[in-house]
């Protein structure tokens, strides 16, 4: 009997090597049945800090732990097998120093299995991504609108605006690149930004708001399949109506339980044949 084909991981120097090529196609998942039905068909599913606010309702990302992502990054490994998965590391997990950054992000790939991580942040980075990066951490960048740093920047409106903010921009993606990540997020900057970002760098720009113009797209796949109704930023585009699907089929479940159409026959234990014939 022949062996089943051992199916391979998308890796981060396969996604590298997308650069200029098919746009890549990227989504956030948080859980294992989501992983389940993204891994057919997205090349990177991203185990988002984005997780603090949609699964866990917070005001913003900085309050979730080391442990949250180490527990969510574990069941998105459990439901897929083939896609690329990064995990994010949380606010004050890798601003410290480049040893502390290793530590916790050595913690992740080691309990999570996955392909590697991502580090918000511009050139203050860059150093911290070349130190794991020589020492077998893929590291994924991310620049533009940074959520961990909504403090400092004083909220989440799109960056790049003027000369000076989208010449910072450019060279944080130029500094990342040549620190040795993988990939980069570009979040929440305008058109000519992005496109000079992605003509700039030789690493694939994975966008967020951030136009066509980048060499792949990511999205918050909850903001995408429509869990939050109309609720969402001006970049997503929403693909389906599952807070509408999920209102009509809790009304559903309701209307038959109180009309008792459920459970139905169908639904019930049954004597089992062994015991009938026995007695
Ligand atoms: O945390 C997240 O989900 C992200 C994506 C939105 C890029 O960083």
């Amino acid at each position: 009997m022949s062996k089943p084909a051992t199916i391979c991981r998308v890796s981060a120097p396969a996604i590298r090597s997308r650069k200029g090529g098919t746009p890549l196609v990227c989504l956030t998942a948080y859980s294992a049945p989501m992983a389940r039905m993204l891994d057919e068909v997205v090349d990177l599913m991203l185990v988002g800090d984005s997780l603090g606010m949609v699964l866990y309702g917070m005001d913003s990302t900085l309050g979730v732990s080391l442990d949250m992502m180490i527990n969510h990054g574990k069941a998105v490994m459990r439901g897929s097998e083939r896609a690329c998965v990064i995990v994010d590391m949380p606010f004050g997990t890798t601003e410290e120093s480049r040893e502390v950054a290793f530590r916790n992000a050595a913690r992740v790939m080691r309990e999570t299995g996955c392909s590697g991580v991502k580090i918000e942040g511009g050139r203050e980075m860059a150093e911290t991504i070349g130190f794991l990066v020589s020492r077998g951490i893929p590291v994924m960048g991310h620049i533009g609108l940074k959520p961990q740093s909504v403090n400092t920047l004083g909220g989440y409106r799109a960056r790049g605006r003027s000369d000076t903010e989208a010449q910072t921009i450019l060279d944080d993606a130029v500094a990342i690149a040549e620190a040795g990540a993988f990939a980069i997020v570009v979040e929440g900057v305008i058109e000519d930004i992005a496109r000079s970002i992605t003509e700039t760098i030789d690493i694939p720009t994975i966008g967020i708001g951030a136009s066509e113009a980048c060499d792949g797209q990511i999205l918050v796949t909850e903001d995408m399949i429509g869990v939050f109704g109309d609720k969402v930023p001006k970049f997503v585009e929403r693909f389906g109506d599952v807070a509408g699907e999920t209102r009509a089929a809790v009304n559903a479940y309701a209307d038959a339980v109180r009309q008792r159409s459920f459970p139905g026959h169908h639904n019930l234990f049954k004597l089992n044949r062994q015991r009938e014939i026995a007695r």
